[in-house]
Order: C-alpha cells, then sequence, then structure tokens
C-alpha cells in the first residue's frame, strides 16, 4: 500500500482513516483504497475510523462466507455493556437492537415477528397504491415549483420519510425532529457524545411514542403490532427490544433509502445514454434497481461480525473474538464475481449482490426499498425528461462520513 496513511498505523494493520473519501472526479466509485485492498490484501488487518481493530474483506466470496459461516456471530458488544467500549466501525449502538444483533435461531424468531410486513406481496398490496399516489403528489409540487431545485429535499427525502410513517404508524409531522436526530447518529465524523445523543433521541421518541399507543389502543402499523405482541403473555419480545426495534425500523427504513435515491438519481443523471433506454424500456427497472444498488453499495461497512472461534479466511487467520467487516462496496465491483464490475449495466444479468447485505441478516426492509426506487425514478424522468444537474459533478456535495453514502444536496433543473 502507498497510501501514507497506512505508515502511522502499528505494524501489520492498515488504518482506516475518516472520512473514507473517493478518488477525484470518481464520487461513484468505491474508495480507491479499498479497490487496492481487494486485489492486494483481501482480508486484511485494519484499525476502524473509531480506533478499534478487526479484519476488512473487500472480495465477494470472502464477504459472503463472513455473511454465512455459522463461526462468525453477529452478537457483538454494545459500548453500554461491560464488555466496554469494543465496536466495530462506528457501529455499535446504545439501544437494543434485537435480531441485528443475534444468531440463529434466535434472530429467525424474532425476525419472523416482522417478516409479515415485508413480503414483496404485502408491499405490493398494501403500500404500493399509497407510495405512487405520494410519488405523484410530490412531481406535481415539483412542477409548480422554482425550475431549478434541491431533489434531496422535494423527494428523496419526503418520499421515505412518509413511507417509513406509514409503516409504522409514526407522526410524519416530526419527521424533522427524528431525521436529524438520525444523521447525528450516523455521522461517523461526530463525536461519540453527539451520536450518542441523537440515538438518545430517537429512544426517547419512540419510548413516548409506545406509552401513547399503549395509552390510546392505537392499532395502525407496525409499532402498534409490535406493542401488541410485545404485551402477550407468551411474547419473546421484550419492551426493551420493541423500542430497539422501533428505533431501528425508523432510522434504517429512511436513511438508507433516502441516501439511495439521490445517489441513483445522480447517476442517472450523469449516464444519459442508459437513463434514456431505460425510460425506452420501463419493464427494466427492476433489473435496473439492481445494477444500482451494486454499483452504488450505499452501505460504507456492512455490520460487523465476530469470531465465535479461531478460523482461517481467504488465507488469513482470525482468532477468536476477533471483529470481521465487508467493504461491501468493494465486494460488488469484484471482478472476479462481476464482469466490468466498475461499468454501470442496468441491464446486467445478475445472480446476487451485496447492496441489501447478504445471508440470513440480509435487509429485511429491501421489497420497501425496491418499491420505492422502482416507482421514483421511471416516474421522475417520464414526467421531466429534460432534468439535467444544475451544478457540476465535481460540485455536487457528496455525505462521506455518514455511515451511508450519499449526496447531501442535489441542485438539479427540470
Ligand atoms: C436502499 C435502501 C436500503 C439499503 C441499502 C439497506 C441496506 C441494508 C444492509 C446492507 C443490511 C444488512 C446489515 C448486516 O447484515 O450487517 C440491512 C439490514 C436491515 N435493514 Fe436495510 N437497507 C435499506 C432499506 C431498509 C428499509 C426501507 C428498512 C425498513 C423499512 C430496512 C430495515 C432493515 C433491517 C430491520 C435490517 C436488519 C436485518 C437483520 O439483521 O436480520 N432497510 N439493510
Amino acid at each position: 500500500m502507498t497510501d501514507p496513511r497506512t505508515e502511522q498505523a502499528p505494524s501489520g494493520t492498515t488504518l482506516i482513516d475518516q472520512p473514507v473519501t473517493r478518488a477525484p472526479g470518481r464520487p461513484l466509485d468505491p474508495p480507491a483504497e479499498f479497490t487496492q485492498l481487494r486485489e492486494e490484501q483481501p482480508v486484511v488487518r485494519v484499525r476502524f475510523p473509531n480506533g478499534s481493530s478487526g479484519w476488512l474483506v473487500t472480495r465477494f466470496d470472502e464477504g459472503s462466507q463472513v455473511f454465512s459461516d455459522p463461526r462468525l456471530s453477529a452478537k457483538r458488544p454494545r459500548h453500554d455493556t461491560p464488555e466496554g467500549e469494543v465496536s466495530e466501525a462506528g457501529e455499535d449502538s446504545p439501544f437494543d437492537v434485537g435480531f441485528v444483533f443475534m444468531d440463529e435461531p434466535e434472530h429467525g424468531a424474532h425476525r419472523r415477528l416482522l417478516a409479515g410486513r415485508f413480503t414483496p406481496k404485502a408491499v405490493r398490496t398494501k403500500l404500493q397504491p399509497y407510495l405512487e399516489k405520494i410519488v405523484d403528489e410530490h412531481l406535481d409540487a415539483i412542477e409548480a415549483g422554482p425550475e431549478t431545485f434541491d431533489f434531496v429535499q422535494a423527494m428523496a427525502l419526503p418520499i421515505p420519510c412518509l413511507v417509513i410513517c406509514e409503516l409504522l404508524g409514526v407522526p410524519y409531522k416530526d419527521r424533522d425532529g427524528f431525521h436529524h436526530a438520525t444523521e447525528a447518529m450516523m455521522d461517523m465524523a461526530r463525536s461519540r457524545a453527539e451520536r450518542d445523543a441523537g440515538a438518545h433521541w430517537l429512544i426517547d421518541y419512540i419510548t413516548a411514542l409506545v406509552a401513547e399507543k399503549r395509552r390510546t389502543g392505537d392499532t395502525e402499523g407496525i409499532l402498534a403490532e409490535l406493542i401488541a405482541k410485545a404485551d402477550d403473555e407468551e411474547s419473546i419480545l421484550t419492551d426493551s427490544q420493541l423500542i430497539g426495534l422501533g428505533v431501528l425500523l425508523l432510522f434504517a427504513g429512511h436513511d438508507t433509502t433516502a441516501a439511495m435515491m439521490g445517489l441513483s438519481t445522480l447517476t442517472l443523471l450523469t449516464h444519459p445514454e442508459q437513463r434514456e433506454a431505460l425510460l425506452a424500456e420501463p419493464a427494466g427497472t427492476g433489473a435496473a434497481v439492481e445494477e444500482l444498488m451494486r454499483y452504488l453499495t450505499i452501505v460504507q461497512f456492512g455490520l460487523g461480525r465476530v469470531a465465535k472461534e479461531d478460523l482461517e479466511l481467504g488465507g488469513a487467520q482470525i482468532k477468536k473474538g476477533e471483529l470481521v467487516v465487508v467493504a461491501m462496496n468493494a465486494a460488488n465491483r469484484d471482478p472476479r464475481v462481476f464482469e466490468n464490475p466498475d461499468t454501470l449495466d442496468l441491464d446486467r444479468k445478475m445472480v446476487r449482490h451485496m447492496g441489501f447485505g447478504y445471508g440470513v441478516h440480509a435487509c429485511l426492509g429491501q421489497n420497501v426499498a425496491r418499491a420505492e426506487l422502482t416507482t421514483v425514478l421511471p416516474r421522475l424522468f417520464a414526467r421531466f425528461p429534460g432534468l439535467r444537474l444544475a451544478t457540476p459533478l465535481e460540485e455536487v456535495p457528496m455525505d462521506f462520513t455518514g455511515t451511508n453514502y450519499g449526496v447531501r444536496k442535489l441542485m438539479v433543473t427540470r
């Protein structure tokens, strides 16, 4: 490695610094240092931006092994547990994230409490009509507004917020509060105290909302369903897990999709020929969204796994208790799995990618995210065929420090 930052790392350890930036003029490509690691040291000992040590995996096959090997556990210490401050790439949590930190069979039992609301059928029948209505309303508002506007504020943020509010039964009027708290919690450049303050805001918010729903007997939405499940005597769901799940769904459900919607729009704006082809053949939208998920891979680091025993991975010797993190953005551009991986190909025939994670912990909300993206993107460009960037690409402010990669602002002209 020629990166000067590695020189400061303890011997044999590569230092992953924050922010992890992208090569100049190539904001849609993974950090060059990850690409280089993938080719030279696919499983490498690193120190993460928060100071903890572990292993970073940058190839697809080794990465998918991390997510499927039962010797690697999703149970990680939380920083408020007696285990102390140990955590991975900024992902430890002051709240109980329940099944995200569980292994089988406990993980599956808890995930099934929610799974029915996230099947393709449930999304198609219950969410899709609402989604189409709100997307069209936002397109109307854009048409009635100024010619140049910020796509993030006009669409990429409000649509996922509305959707998660509808799904969970959270009042949309509270969106500024929960979005700003999420932003603080997910920003790896902020201090531990600021990030925790964001998390505690969300915990207090969901705690109050749960109490309110219990008081009024409200039965609308996933939160109310979870309350009923937690209140059942036979329930496996504790109150702290109920609050944790509410927090998880609220932030995971809107922040990721907003980041993906903004970045996908920027990508289509900078690939006009592929955008035209997609508009001419809307039946290909589903495949196009999968390719965008692969190409952009907005989750900067997958959640870590901890070795339950000594094991070998891609030639490296991992010791019991060590943390392993997959750089999914580099893995999703692995030339061993994807032909011409750095080329966006909206027609790509693809069997699998890691944009929603992999294995049993793969994203629970992926069908919701797919529905949002496949509804917004074709409608946006069909309504405004001349949509273009209002600033040069180099001036689009990218979010390098968020847990999810994206655009902070996307000024466009219709
Ligand atoms: C484009 C948008 C999204 C992206 C890129 C994304 C990405 C991911 C990834 C990479 C994971 C796996 C983490 C791991 O294994 O370590 C994950 C898990 C999860 N996601 Fe998403 N997500 C998105 C949208 C959503 C939405 C809309 C929701 C909820 C409505 C959601 C809820 C969850 C939950 C609950 C998990 C934990 C699953 C488990 O541990 O079993 N996500 N997501």
